[in-house]
């Protein structure tokens, strides 16, 4: 301690507070900086560590800006904007390296450069919370508090893509207006190369009058809007008259990729350009592959690959995903995939989708696959693992090398500025 309660910041932890050591216990401290020197109040104290955050910056590092958004220490919705851009990525790549180290006990041979896109207005895809707040009197549109379990009250979010990020009040105003403003739990927000849309998950019926409210809400700001009464199935177009058009292209591989608002999709385009770009390059793909592309979704990476490759075979958990691919190879006129719908974390004895195959693409949910790789053993040239998941990436890492691959490269996707979501990509090599 260099003064009452003032520290020195030696280093970052793995979700972004800075490391200060004090009477011999490690502080963890919300919002510091290494080489910063600050003030600080305690938040708890355990036995073996304690936990603070800064109160006051005495010395900052030049790698602390100005945080662009009025809402930034309270809404959860991303905690790194006080960091430089550049230390963000540094960061996210010592979280990668030594998560592999530590966990898989892996190190790869080469490092990849970061994948980097726009640091604002990137979100392509949200969950926003909504509710009126009778003690405020006020109807709440947003993400979820930093600290605690209530919504922050937000006049915009400039992550969010602009024609919803500067729409807050607007859509505050819309909802406020309707009779039933209290049923209306969240939207949900996707965005197309051409289309914005908003599902209102709805717990009781719009009149008519309010359902001439939203058409007319639609058509001045050019917001595509669904409804949703019930489950993800009820979904529906407020005017049922009206075309489904969300889709998103890869001219890189002369694609158009079709999906529906509640569907999985890359949250951010420009990064997924070049995300699919870099794996169907790191997969080395050539005329006679034959790949496999696990958890495949809508086939972001699948039909990319089968442009290049012999044959690509897609497997994914859910029935709704694999009837997007199969449209999409279709509209595409790809003739040289298969989609499989099947469970990849409880795999049965026999699979039908099994075939030759030398190259796999792999792109888990944040548990990773290990289940996938224990019960199959794959036996490919090439695996490209995408994760948005360092520690399951580097769990998984060691049991493919475990299993005779080697890791060649890795590194991070910046998939997510701003926030601590650490998206990379890996490269394994087998012995075939
Ligand atoms: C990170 S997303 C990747 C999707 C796709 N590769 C893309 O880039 O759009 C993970 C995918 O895994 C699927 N998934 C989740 N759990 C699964 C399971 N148990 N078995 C198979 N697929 C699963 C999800 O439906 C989702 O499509």
């Amino acid at each position: 301690m260099l003064n009452n309660n003032i520290v020195e910041i030696t280093s970052l932890s793995h979700e972004g507070r800075g490391i200060a050591h004090l009477e011999g216990k490690t502080l963890f401290l919300e919002g510091g900086l290494p080489g910063e020197q600050v003030a600080f109040e305690y938040i708890r104290k355990h036995r073996h560590f304690d936990e603070g955050r800064v109160i006051e910056v005495v010395h900052a590092s030049p790698d602390r800006v100005v945080a662009f958004c009025p809402h930034f220490g309270v809404c959860g919705g991303c905690s790194q904007q006080y960091m430089s851009p550049a230390l963000q990525i540094q960061h996210k790549q010592t979280v990668l390296l030594e998560n592999l180290l530590h966990i898989g006990k892996v190190e790869p041979k080469t490092i990849l450069s970061p994948l980097l896109g726009p640091p604002r207005h990137y979100r392509h895809k949200a969950r926003l919370g909504v509710k009126f707040v009778e003690k405020k009197q006020k109807l709440l549109i947003g993400f979820h508090e930093k600290k605690g379990r209530f919504l922050a009250d937000l006049s915009r979010c400039d992550i969010l893509h602009p024609a919803i990020g500067q729409q807050f009040e607007s859509l505050r105003a819309l909802l406020m207006s309707l009779g039933n403003y209290r049923c209306i739990p969240q939207i949900e927000v996707a965005v197309g190369d051409e289309c914005v849309a908003i599902v209102i998950r709805h717990l009781e019926n719009f009149s008519e009058n309010d359902l001439q409210k939203l058409k007319n809400f639609s058509k001045e700001k050019n917001i595509k809007i669904y409804l949703q009464a019930a489950g993800p199935d009820s979904v529906r177009l407020l005017d049922e008259e009206d075309v489904e058009d969300l889709f998103y292209c890869l001219p890189e591989f002369d694609l158009k990729l079709f999906f529906k608002p509640l569907d999985f999709t890359q949250i951010n385009p420009v990064i997924n350009r070049q995300l699919v770009l870099r794996a169907v390059q790191l997969l080395d793909i050539q005329s006679h592959d034959r790949v496999i592309d696990f958890f495949c979704g809508l086939g972001n990476f699948t039909l990319p690959l089968a442009r290049l490759a012999q044959s690509v075979v897609g497997v994914e958990g859910s029935a709704e995903m694999i009837a997007r691919a199969r449209f999409n190879a279709e509209k595409n006129q790809v003739s040289n995939t298969e989609f499989f719908v099947e469970n990849l974390m409880a795999l049965p004895q026999e699979v039908s989708w099994k075939r030759n195959y030398n190259k796999v693409l792999l792109d888990p949910p944040r548990v990773g696959a290990v289940e996938l790789l224990t019960s199959m053993s794959l036996q490919a040239e090439r695996l490209v693992y995408v994760s948005c998941n360092p520690a399951t990436l580097a769990r998984d890492a060691g049991y493919l090398v475990s299993q005779g691959y080697s890791l060649e490269s890795a590194g991070i996707v910046d998939m997510f500025p701003q926030t601590g979501h650490v998206e990379s990509i890996a490269v394994f090599k087998g012995r075939l």
